[in-house]
């Protein structure tokens, strides 16, 4: 909906609609009036952040159908859908700011192990990749213990899991803009901080779904070396406590889509391959600085599972397309808890959409629910969960309540209590 140009007073639904608009728009004035306030006034750490969004019904705000597409001249607005479009209704939820990560991070990666949450890499700006961990402590709520990665390790796009102990550290894009992926991969030991190499993978991926199942290191999907093309390959490794049982990686069931930036998920015995999306941006052709430009990328809701078969199985589809979530997911009480992320882009203006919900899959009942609100819409998020509180931290926030598409990216660490 256009806002600032007068609604044709022959047009009763425009001019209804107009005054809705209007209402909404003092609404927010008054949220951000508000907001700039509080923040400067209130001593406590805590705030609802409910007036922050949206009222709810201003979600779907779209022109209703049946008069046809005006000429523009003739003062009557276009039938165009709001930038919120993509916004699901869910239960307000009471956010608390907490310490803020060292350096903000875009496309980092993250693992917890008990009350550590490690977090890796990732780019501070579109020229700038961090090449360090810094690390979260759930008991104190302090970052500290910060240490460097590799030289040779990628920065951003990495597949990563762990054992408990040991993270694995697969692939993942080299150096900052669009440059492309390495092979590399390697092993930490999170007792003795101490980085060994393992087989690379056969050849480059760019953010693949990894996870370790029935003692083997699986890496699927992701895209090629050019950043864009999905990759529906599957390689496995035998490994145990940091070490490669085998030479070389095998060839495992094709995905049925590839494509980065899913969550890949292993919980009873099952593995789960949620969301992500096919393409991305790519280096400009001949870029001495690889400058990303933009390409077509499409969003999915697809949940794939792997169990005894050894075969895709299809499960229920997430309430909408969700992708940049490799990191942003915890188990908690037989659900798989996913925070934010991007979604289709806005049909008419072609921009990115990104999340502001945390969307919950119940394992028993193979059920998709929202849990709750963020803060903002935001995605890359890397996510804990210690005690009974959800964590999340770093990624790309939104422009503002009214505006989901990417701006700032952040190092900002928040909590709420999640009662699912
Ligand atoms: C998980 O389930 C237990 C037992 O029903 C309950 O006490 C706890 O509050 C639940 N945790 C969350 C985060 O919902």
């Amino acid at each position: 909906m256009r806002l600032g140009k007068a609604p044709s007073s022959k047009h009763k639904t425009t001019k209804f609609l107009f005054v809705c608009v209007s209402i909404l728009g003092a609404f927010l004035i008054v949220d951000l009036l508000w907001a700039s306030s509080s923040s400067s006034s209130s001593s406590s750490a805590y705030r609802s952040i409910a007036s922050n969004w949206p009222r709810q019904g201003s979600q779907t705000f779209v022109v209703p159908k049946g008069t046809g597409k005006q000429d523009k001249k003739d003062g009557v607005h276009e039938r165009v859908l709001s930038a919120t479009f993509a916004d699901l209704p869910g239960p307000q939820l009471k956010w608390e700011k907490m310490a803020p990560a060292p350096v903000p991070r875009l496309d980092g990666a993250a693992i917890q192990i008990k009350d550590l949450l490690y977090v890796f890499a990732g780019y501070g700006t579109i020229n700038d990749v961090h090449s360090h961990v810094d690390i979260y402590n759930f008991m104190d709520n302090t970052w500290g213990g910060r240490f460097d990665m590799p030289k040779e390790m990628a920065h951003s796009h990495l597949g990563m899991v762990t054992d408990g102990r040991y993270i694995y550290v697969v692939t993942g894009q080299y150096g900052p803009q669009c440059r492309g992926p390495t092979a590399h991969t390697f092993v930490l030991d999170t007792e003795t901080k101490q980085w060994r190499d393992m087989p690379p993978l056969p050849v480059p991926r760019y953010a693949p779904a990894t996870q370790l199942w029935r003692g083997r290191l699986h890496v699927m999907g992701g895209s090629k070396e050019n950043r864009h093309t999905p990759a529906l390959e599957h390689w496995s490794i035998a490994v145990k406590d940091g070490k490669a049982l085998e030479k070389e990686w095998q060839t495992e069931i094709p995905i049925p889509r590839g494509g980065p930036h899913r969550a890949c998920v292993v919980v009873n015995d099952r593995l789960y391959v949620i969301g992500g999306q096919e393409g991305d941006f790519m280096a400009k052709p001949g870029s001495p600085i690889f400058k990303c430009s933009r390409r077509n990328e499409v969003v999915y809701d697809d949940v794939y599972m792997l169990d005894d078969d050894m075969k895709w199985k299809v499960l229920p589809p997430m309430p909408k397309p969700d992708s940049h979530i490799e990191f942003a997911w915890v188990i908690v009480n037989n659900s798989i808890v996913i925070v934010g992320g991007t979604t289709d882009k806005h049909p008419v203006t072609k921009k990115m959409t990104l999340v502001g919900e945390i969307l919950k899959f119940q394992l028993d009942t193979q059920k998709w629910s929202v849990v709750g609100k963020l803060p903002y819409r935001v995605k890359t998020t890397l996510v804990g969960f210690w005690n009974g509180m959800l964590y999340f931290t770093s990624g790309q926030r939104d422009k503002g309540p009214y505006d989901p598409t990417p701006r700032k990216v952040i190092g900002e660490m928040w909590r709420t209590k999640l009662s699912l």
